[in-house]
């Protein structure tokens, strides 16, 4: 076989890759996207759900959120539970209008194939690449089933434990935390839809009930670390969720359980994204809980990001802009990972805290969620970081872009 050529190499057709592959396309860069899973197991991968005001903002300037507009549902307002009581957060009234989208991430991802195929892009669909080594002149050569790809840059979308990110010398590698407790995912069927996100503080550990579709929702119950979900049979699930989120009166009811897992909660940000001719983006740079719903989130951020910058060095000759891409992402994912870290510690009593000692510490969040709930410093700042408030800081795509623009006024406040 003989070896073919592109210009930017992606693995991952996930959201970070076909924004990546969608933008670069229509900037006039080729691109190749090689996708691991087949394109029927991609489309059914039912992941997250939650997307963030500055993401659809930005999807919907490049014309790439019509269905999601239409389909799906904006929230605005979140509950915690905490001592029997249910305090509201109106984070779109507290956040000056930022809203979250509902709208299943393989919906957007079907959306964004066929968007990319009506501009004539093609995926390879099941066809994992092995390896990435360099040639000799530094380019990077990537080992497929269809033979050997050549391109000037690759770009990792391919989730943790990647390719792009093994051939990094340090491999990718980064400051990382596990969580002392792990997240018990549930997909299941609800009779009627979620109205808005409830998080639980129980003395029994953490719960979550959150939106997907009119008869589905995503449930969370907080287990030990290292919990094996064969522990959890379909009738302790539900009663456990019931009992934590205080469900009843007109609350949707957890009927068949579609999927169950146990997620392992671990944060963790690589050193760099950059190595070379070698880019990473979302998953395959950091990695964060599901806490505030911001990995799915963040990737499309980077990815919006980096097809600036890509086209930016390609076609503007801008030999600085790949950095300039790993320095505000870099820290981006730590604004993101802070976020995330301070809910979750909301959300969680402190490990091995003994049964007596409990209702102090429930005590001390309740204060946190009424002061976050209630308009003021503390409330604003929260509901425009949940929300993400504000504008994604991308490069505009297909333009040269002038001398850094200082960020917008938010971007210190909001994770990215
Ligand atoms: C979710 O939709 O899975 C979700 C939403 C908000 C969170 C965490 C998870 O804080």
């Amino acid at each position: 076989m003989s070896p073919r050529s592109t210009t930017v190499a992606i693995v991952g057709a996930g959201p970070a890759g076909l924004v990546l592959a969608h933008l670069l396309r229509r900037a006039g860069v080729d691109t190749a996207v090689h996708e691991r899973l087949t394109r029927a197991e991609l489309e059914r991968a039912a992941r997250a759900g939650v997307l963030e005001h500055r993401v659809v903002e930005h999807l919907r300037g490049l014309g790439l959120a019509d269905r999601l507009v239409a389909e799906g549902e904006r929230h605005g307002r979140c509950e915690i539970v905490c001592l029997g009581e249910r305090v509201t957060v109106d984070y779109g009234a507290l956040s000056g209008g930022a809203r979250h989208w509902v709208y299943p991430q393989q919906s957007l991802v079907r959306d964004l194939i066929a968007a990319y195929e009506a501009d004539g892009g093609t995926i390879a669909f099941g066809s994992p690449v092995a390896a990435v080594a360099a040639d000799g002149t530094g380019r990077p050569v990537l080992r497929t089933a269809e033979g050997e790809l050549r391109a000037e840059y690759a770009v990792g979308c391919e989730g943790a434990h990647g390719v792009v990110a093994a051939a990094f010398p340090d491999r990718a590698e980064g400051p990382a935390r596990r969580y002392p407790y792990d997240w018990l995912t549930v997909l299941a069927r609800i009779d009627r839809p979620v109205a808005a996100v409830r998080y639980a503080v129980h003395a029994d550990g953490f719960a979550g009930m959150m939106p997907r579709t009119a008869d589905v929702g995503r449930f969370y119950l907080e287990v030990p670390a290292g919990e094996r979900v064969e522990e959890w049979a379909p009738e302790r699930i539900r009663g456990e969720l019931g009992r934590r989120l205080g469900l009843g009166g007109a609350d949707p009811v957890p009927g068949e359980l579609l999927e169950t897992g146990v997620l392992r909660m671990r944060g963790r940000v690589a050193r760099r994204m950059r190595h070379g001719r070698l880019l990473l983006a979302g998953d395959a740079a950091h990695t964060v809980t599901p806490s505030g719903a911001k990995g799915l989130n963040s990737a499309v951020a980077d990815a919006a990001d980096l097809a600036g910058a890509l086209t930016a060095d390609l076609l503007g000759g801008d030999t600085g802009a790949l950095d300039g891409y790993q320095r505000r992402r870099l820290e981006a994912a730590w604004r993101t990972q802070e976020f995330s870290d301070r809910l979750l510690d909301l959300l969680h009593l402190p490990a091995g805290l003994p049964p007596e000692q409990r209702e102090f510490a429930l005590r001390l969040r309740l204060e946190r969620i009424r002061r976050i709930a209630a308009p003021g410093p503390e409330g604003a700042d929260f509901a425009r970081a949940y929300a993400g408030a504000g504008q994604l800081t991308a490069a505009p795509v297909g333009a040269v872009p002038r001398p850094a623009a200082p960020p917008p006024s938010d971007a210190a406040v909001s994770p990215g």
